[in-house]
């Protein structure tokens, strides 16, 4: 199957299979991103709250530098945090962003969450994460609408070649589709057998947004942060044997169920031998009956949500 998604207004190639860098350590990340660029990943998922963008691109340029790639052979992606979605601070940091990764443009810069929460000075605290220097969520009143401006502008002056939205639903997307002069050309949003979100995936094809999932593993990414609910994708049953039938890994089969689709994966492993693994999925097939077995898992269980944090941040209510 193809390995790449064409995007509709540039018609970029996006790497339908990238790696993660969420919860990537500072130490390891530079060797990790490298190692990944030699084992073949070509797209790099990042954002300014996972707080590694130095250290990615301290791999990255050692990669160019070193002659294993060149710029325009990797998909470097980044996010614009909540705190910065005025106008003027969506500007200031995607350019700091970039300065951080030493590169001159993000092949695909996204908002990471439709909320915006008050200003915090990146010299006090970077990233903020959800909260102010005083520890509590504080919601900001900056419309998406003032956002997207900052964003289109971002692909007017080079700094982004395409730009999208993450954790986005329809509504949000609707509202950004009315003003957009650049119509959003991602979504990337929490996909898996246990939510397999069917409608919002028909409202982007429709749209011609593409759709790049996260947590392809359900609860896996969520356990090492605490999460005792629901148990894991990998152990589940009727994963494991489409794994066992396909001689495949749970975790191939997982990724295989959103590539099939359609979908962009950005799976995430600080192992070696399962970043290598992750990448395989794109030269063989569930059959039919095994994906249906998979879409039939959908308890609608979504493992981020800001609703959690905030009842204010409901975003998906
Ligand atoms: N836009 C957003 O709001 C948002 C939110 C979450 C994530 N993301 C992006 O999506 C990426 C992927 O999502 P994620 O990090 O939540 O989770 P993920 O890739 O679904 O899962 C990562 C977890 O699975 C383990 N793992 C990886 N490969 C495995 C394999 N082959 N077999 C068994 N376990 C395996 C990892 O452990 P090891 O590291 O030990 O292998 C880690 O615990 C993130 O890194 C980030 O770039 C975006």
């Amino acid at each position: 199957m193809a390995t790449t998604i064409a995007l509709s207004r540039t018609g970029a190639k996006m790497p339908i299979v990238g790696f993660g860098l969420w919860k990537v350590t500072k130490a390891t990340c530079a060797d990790t991103v490298y190692n990944a660029i030699k084992a073949g990943y070509r797209l790099f998922d990042g954002a300014g709250d996972y707080g590694n963008e130095k250290e990615a691109g301290e791999g990255l340029r050692r990669a160019i530098s070193d002659g294993l790639i060149k710029r325009e052979d990797v998909w470097v992606t980044s996010k614009i945090w909540n705190t910065f979605h005025a106008h003027d601070h969506v500007k200031a940091l995607a350019k700091h962003q970039l300065e951080l990764w030493g590169i001159d443009y993000f092949d695909l810069f996204l908002v990471h969450f439709p909320i915006s929460l008050e200003y915090v000075e990146p010299s006090a605290k970077y990233p903020p994460e959800w909260w102010g220097l005083d520890g509590k969520v504080h919601p900001a009143n900056v419309p998406m609408s003032e956002t997207w401006k900052a964003m289109e502008e971002l692909v007017d002056e080079g700094a982004a070649k395409n730009i999208g939205v993450s954790n986005a639903a329809g509504s949000i997307l609707l509202d950004i589709l009315r003003y957009a002069r650049i119509p959003p050309q991602v979504n990337q949003v929490e996909l898996h057998p246990y939510l397999t979100q069917e409608g919002l995936i028909n409202f982007c094809k429709t749209h011609g947004i593409a759709i790049t999932a996260y947590s392809s593993f359900g609860p896996q990414s969520y356990v090492e942060l605490g999460y005792k609910g629901t148990p894991g994708l990998l152990e589940h049953d009727v994963v494991n044997s489409i794994a066992k039938t396909q001689a495949k890994t749970p975790a191939q089969v997982l990724l295989r169920w959103a590539v099939q689709q359609g979908i962009a994966v950005i799976p995430k492993s600080n192992n070696h031998d399962r970043l290598l693994s992750n990448k395989n999925v794109l030269d063989w097939t569930l059959t039919e009956d095994q994906f249906k077995a998979l879409s039939s898992l959908n308890i609608n269980l979504r493992l981020n949500n800001p609703a959690e944090l905030d009842p204010r941040l409901a975003i998906f209510a």
